[in-house]
């Protein structure tokens, strides 16, 4: 089984979707660690009950993102770590870690990309009035959610959709097919 790190910065629900695959004997990825750049983020609580490692830290604390990226990559490579899965993880690779793991970094994004990269994705789809938006994973490159596609899902929006409404269906999209997706990248 292919060692991974996932990296995450908030409510860690996707990280908690994939560790409950792992535990359920569905994902083919031995978790090895949790990397979050928010030490009081929810999903450090959900790694700690799970038992999953974590190495947390702040960025404004080092001089330079080479600096942390550095640390993290010491980090990955004491755990043997193979694969870096972003779920939630808010902040560029850097270079220094981009190289290390060219075509072993994948995100997930809440939009059909190349549709509403970057931030707040969800309420960028309803201010634009689209009727369809949707999920992306893909391979992590120097840009803002640029890389490669891998998979996509679309979740219909309905006139009666809400930010909260639809936010849900996202996320239940993405806690299919993060899993899913993985487990067919890592047997190739
Ligand atoms: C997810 O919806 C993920 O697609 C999104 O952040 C959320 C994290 O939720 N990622 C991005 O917007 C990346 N640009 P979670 O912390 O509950 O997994």
């Amino acid at each position: 089984m292919k060692k991974v790190a996932i990296f995450a910065s908030g409510n860690g629900s996707n990280f908690q979707a994939l560790a409950e695959a792992s535990l359920r004997k569905e994902l083919n990825a031995d978790i090895c660690l949790l990397v979050c750049d928010q030490p009081e983020a929810y999903v450090v609580k959900r790694a700690r009950h799970l038992g999953i490692p974590v190495f947390s830290f702040r960025a404004k604390e080092y001089p330079s993102k080479e600096a942390f990226e550095n640390e993290i990559a010491l980090e990955l490579a004491k755990r043997g770590v193979e694969w870096i899965i972003l779920a939630g993880y808010m902040r560029l690779i850097g270079s220094t870690l981009l190289n290390r793991y060219r075509n072993r970094i994948v995100n997930i994004h809440p939009s059909l990309l190349p549709a509403f990269p970057g931030k707040d994705a969800i309420g960028q789809a309803l201010d634009a009035g689209v009727k369809v938006t949707g999920v992306t994973i893909h391979f992590v490159d120097e840009g803002m959610d640029t890389g490669p596609i891998i998979a996509q899902q679309s979740v219909n929006i309905l006139a009666e959709d809400t930010r909260e409404t639809l936010q849900k269906k996202i996320q239940a999209v993405e806690h299919e097919l993060y899993p899913k997706t993985i487990n067919e990248l890592l047997d190739e």
